[in-house]
Formats: structure tokens, C-alpha cells, sequence
């Protein structure tokens, strides 16, 4: 029996990822920058272990409970006061939703504002699995340059206008400002200032993914967030448990307006009725107890010592030509090879004969053709793998090259 005859059209567009297909290469002796990981000495575990005993023995008939679907009052409360520390002020509870993670908020974000053929706009490159959230629900996405300083406001602003000009005003813009994935850039204060100015004056609603704001490891604190400068309302904010804490715990928010809220919590009943009770208690007394807030000290200062580590290798072996960003937060460098290079045909040399992984930067261009960039993550591999696999990088760059 052939299952593709029953698809609906929806899912035609959901595309199998086409990086998946590359890294099966990958075996134990590729060193691999290809995945999006944490550093697992970062997780909290001892602490999860004891708060979990406690909860499960002080309120299991709560934690192992159905709860609401918009999530634990507890966990909204410490969230409000969280986000207080870096200026985002939340009214009450009623603006916050906690979500499986970012990843089911873009998809309710999908659902809840993009109608086939309508326009929304992003980075470009962005962050992959946005974009594949996005396209189920069939956009035209389109994707605005950017340089060292974030998006390019300017192209912004004059897209804008001819889209709304041709009647397609965009629904949504989706930025991540604080070390964007995948290139790890910061857009700074001016621009952050002109994004919200040029969404005030078309009308525009804002997305901001925010995983990496609270572990900027740059010089001070990273710029403000676009949500404590709204002054509107028109800044939908989202951020996550996976950077700050453990992915494994699949846990994010939504802050936002009351209305926009009660919207994601229709959409949200019907996917999975709420986010898992037992992990909600379990963050909500990680920020309680101060132990995020300690332990964010500590991620910083493991990523910025990989970071450091891999600028300082890929200035000692890189051939000339070869450029990549310098990140004050996230987890990946953005590099760029010469035009010759076709970074998605070159990864097979590089895993097989090199032993050496990165995710090609095609696949998050939502509409440009480009071909000769790669993102290299920096928080999983060790920092023998991280000098190490830039070495064989840069030779299987060499090889190519000189073909
Ligand atoms: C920009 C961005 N948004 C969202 C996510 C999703 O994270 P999660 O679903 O684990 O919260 C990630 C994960 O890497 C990310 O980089």
C-alpha cells in the first residue's frame, strides 16, 4: 500500500531535511560541528535529580496531574520576574504561555497567522527549522540580508513598502536578534531601534526568538530586547529552557499581549492540551532556587572559551579567502568560502576522507542561492575536537580549492 496517496497537500511541504541526508556519513571518527547542542556539562543535573525527588514527593498529585494549557501559574510567576532583570515587563500570567520548547511556538505561529500565499518576512540565512515551520502552512518567505550589525533595515524597510505597495503587507517579521543562529550575529542597539520604528509605522507584528539573550558572552550585557523596548505591543517574544537549562526538558515560553496569548492557547489545546506539569515544576524551582541564575555564569564562560578556541584555530589553518563571523552569543560561527566552493558538494570529502562535519549554509537562505557558506557549532565538540576538526576542515577547503 502506497501511504503517499492519503497525504494532504500540507504535507507535501513539509520538506525532509536535507542535512539529515548529509550527516548519515557522519561515524565515530567524524568530529561533527554539525549539530545544534549544548554543552552537556552545562545541564543542572544533580539539582534536577533532588528538586524532582522533592516535587514528587511534597505535590505529585499536581506534577503528575493534567494541568492548564496555558502553564503552571508557578513557573509564569518566576518567569515574569526573570525576564524583570532584562527589562521586559510582563503585566500578569495572562501574557505568558509555556510551550514545548520555541520549536511549538513557531509552529503556532504558523498556524495562527500564516494563510497560504501570505507574505512573512526573516533573516536571511535564518534559523533552519523556523523556516520549515513556517512553510507548512504555505508562505512566500522573504528573506532580508544581513552584515556584521544584524538586518540590513534599510533593504528591510524598502521591501516592506513594495510588498505593501503590491497589496501582500506581511503578516509577521521573524528575527533573533542576540546571537543569531545561523550566523551567530548581534544586531545592534541602532538597528534594534530602526526594526521597531519600521513596524510601528507599516503596522507590523514582530517575532523575536530569544534562546540565546541570557547567555550573551560578549563584552557587558547584550543590547536590549526588542520586547523591553515595545511599546506597542507588537513584539511577540519567545525564549526557551533548552540554552539556559537542558533541551531535554522541552520546555519554552511566549510572552506577549493578553489577546495574543488566549490565541496560542486555542491553538495549543489542540496540539498536545499543555506543556509537560512535572518539567514545569521542575523549572519553575530552578529559578526559584537560583540555580539558572548560578549557573548561567558558567555556560558563558564554557562558550566563550570555545569560541575562543575555535576563532584561534580557524586564524591558524584557514587558507586565505575564507572569512567567518566573530559571535558574542548563540552557539555557531557563519563561514564563508570562496565563490568557488559548494559547501553542501564538498561535505562528502570532508567526512569521508577528512572526518570532518558542518551543516551547509544553503538551507537557511529562505529564497537567495547561495552556495559557498557553512555553520560550525562550537558548545558540543571538546575543545581537542574544535582544534582538531578545524585542522581537517581547512584541508579538506585546500583540496577543494585547488581542484
Ligand atoms: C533560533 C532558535 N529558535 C528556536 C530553537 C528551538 O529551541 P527549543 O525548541 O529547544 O526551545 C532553537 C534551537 O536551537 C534556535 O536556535
Amino acid at each position: 500500500m502506497d501511504i503517499n496517496q492519503f497525504l494532504a497537500d500540507r504535507s507535501r511541504l513539509m520538506r525532509a531535511s536535507e542535512i539529515r541526508e548529509l550527516l548519515k556519513w557522519v561515524t565515530e571518527n567524524v568530529i561533527s560541528f554539525g549539530g545544534g547542542m549544548p554543552d552537556p556539562s552545562s545541564f543542572p543535573a544533580k539539582e534536577i535529580i533532588e528538586i524532582t525527588r522533592d516535587i514528587l514527593t511534597t505535590k505529585a498529585e499536581k506534577a503528575l496531574q493534567y494541568g492548564t494549557t496555558g502553564g503552571i501559574l508557578e513557573l509564569k510567576e518566576e518567569l515574569i520576574k526573570f525576564m524583570g532583570k532584562v527589562g521586559i515587563k510582563v503585566d500578569g500570567p495572562e501574557n505568558i504561555i509555556i510551550t514545548v520548547g520555541s520549536q511549538e511556538a513557531l509552529d503556532m505561529i504558523g498556524r495562527l497567522f500564516i494563510n497560504p500565499g501570505d507574505c512573512v518576512i526573516t533573516e536571511s540565512p535564518t534559523y533552519l527549522a523556523a523556516l520549515q515551520a513556517f512553510r507548512i502552512y504555505g508562505p512566500r518567505i522573504v528573506g532580508i540580508p544581513m552584515d556584521e550589525e544584524g538586518i540590513r533595515v534599510d533593504v528591510l524597510e524598502d521591501t516592506v513598502r513594495k510588498l505593501i505597495n503590491d497589496g501582500g503587507k506581511p503578516k509577521f517579521i521573524y528575527v533573533i536578534p542576540t546571537g543569531q543562529n545561523p550566523t551567530g550575529i548581534t544586531m545592534n542597539m541602532e538597528r534594534r531601534k530602526e526594526l521597531l520604528d519600521i513596524a510601528s509605522r507599516y503596522d507590523l507584528l514582530i517575532i523575536e526568538d530569544d534562546p540565546y539573550g541570557y547567555i550573551y558572552f560578549g563584552d557587558g550585557e547584550p543590547p536590549a530586547r526588542l520586547k523591553a523596548m515595545d511599546g506597542e505591543g507588537r513584539v511577540i517574544y519567545l525564549s526557551t529552557f533548552s540554552k539556559i537549562a537542558a533541551p531535554g526538558l522541552r520546555l519554552g515560553w511566549v510572552a506577549a499581549s493578553k489577546e495574543a496569548i488566549r490565541w496560542f492557547e486555542l491553538a495549543k489545546q489542540s496540539i498536545d492540551l499543555h506543556t509537560s506539569t512535572l518539567n514545569q515544576y521542575i523549572a519553575a524551582e530552578l529559578l526559584r532556587k537560583g540555580i539558572i541564575e548560578k549557573n548561567i555564569p558558567r555556560i558563558k564562560e564554557i562558550y566563550r572559551t570555545k569560541r575562543d578556541l575555535m576563532l584561534q584555530a580557524l586564524s591558524e589553518y584557514m587558507p586565505e579567502g575564507v572569512t567567518w563571523t566573530k559571535p558574542s552569543a548563540g552557539m555557531f560561527i557563519w563561514l564563508t568560502t570562496p565563490e568557488k566552493i559548494d559547501t553542501t558538494a564538498m561535505l562528502e570529502i570532508a567526512i569521508k576522507k577528512y572526518g570532518v562535519a558542518y551543516v551547509p549554509g544553503k538551507s537557511f537562505y529562505p529564497n537567495e542561492d547561495r552556495h559557498n557558506d557553512m555553520r560550525l557549532n562550537f558548545t558540543y565538540p571538546t575543545p581537542e575536537q574544535i582544534f582538531e576538526g578545524i585542522k581537517r576542515l581547512a584541508m579538506a577547503i585546500k583540496e577543494v580549492i585547488t581542484q
